[in-house]
């Protein structure tokens, strides 16, 4: 795996641009559908935040929760910082291993394709329940892989020729490559389930898109109560 906080810094510039032209536009609808899942309220943290659209789109729908948009990247950050003109959201620059917030500080958590950038999705799952209040929710949105031969065998190509070809186009084509490696080298909804739930994690809700190839995860933060041991 490269250094994604190199790697997303050196697309900064253009990463709206491509991930517009990439998705066909759809990426935008996913996220308008991901915002309306759920009533968000309280502190809000948008974890892999890149260029702040899901923060910001969510700090206009619900005016009074309090939000932070979080990422290593800090070209990533200026241009998140540059759209948000009102600068009603507090962005933090920093890996989701390791966050500088208190355990059980935010009532919601949400990552959009940033959790497979991750050195380690265990220990950022980990991390993301310490900051998470008990009953707290996350909301995850992430490409996953389909066991659907046809699909598979055409996303495949997209993948790994027309994507870094329009990586290429902005001088972008390692970067890009990487895109599809880090796609394929992901888990399916199935796994991810799995993941979720034995980092004691409840599921809510799947939502699928595009034949599945991109997932939203609604789960639900269960705090281990251990009951006293009476000696
Ligand atoms: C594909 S972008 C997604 C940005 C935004 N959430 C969106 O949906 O457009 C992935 C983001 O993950 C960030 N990232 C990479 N490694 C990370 C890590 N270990 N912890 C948190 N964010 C990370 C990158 O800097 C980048 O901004």
């Amino acid at each position: 795996m490269p250094n994604t906080k190199e790697t997303f810094d050196s697309i900064s510039k253009n990463y709206d641009l491509i991930n517009q032209l990439i998705s066909f536009g759809l990426h935008r609808k996913w996220k308008s559908n991901f915002i309306n899942t759920v009533n968000f309220y309280g502190k809000v943290i948008d974890i892999a935040t890149g260029t702040g659209d899901i923060a910001m789109e969510i700090k206009k729908k619900h005016p009074d929760a309090n939000l932070t948009g979080y990422d290593p990247s800090p070209n990533m950050l200026d241009i998140a910082k540059k759209k948000c003109i009102k600068n009603d959201v507090d962005f933090v620059e920093g890996f989701c291993e390791k966050m500088p917030f208190d355990d059980s500080s935010f009532n919601f958590a949400t990552i959009t394709f940033g959790i497979r950038n991750t050195k380690s999705v265990d220990n950022s799952l980990v991390e993301i329940k310490r900051i998470l209040k008990d009953d707290g929710i996350l909301m995850i949105m992430e490409f996953s892989k389909t066991n659907n031969v046809l699909i598979k065998n055409l996303y495949h190509i997209y993948l790994n020729f027309i994507i870094p070809f329009i990586g290429s186009l902005f001088g972008k084509y390692d970067e890009y490559k990487y895109l599809a490696t880090s796609i394929e080298g992901f888990y399916t909804k199935d796994e991810m389930n799995n993941i979720l739930e034995s980092k004691n994690f409840s599921l809510i809700k799947n939502i699928e898109y595009n034949f599945g190839l991109v997932t939203v995860y609604i789960v639900k933060n269960h705090i281990l109560k251990v009951s006293k041991i009476s000696s």
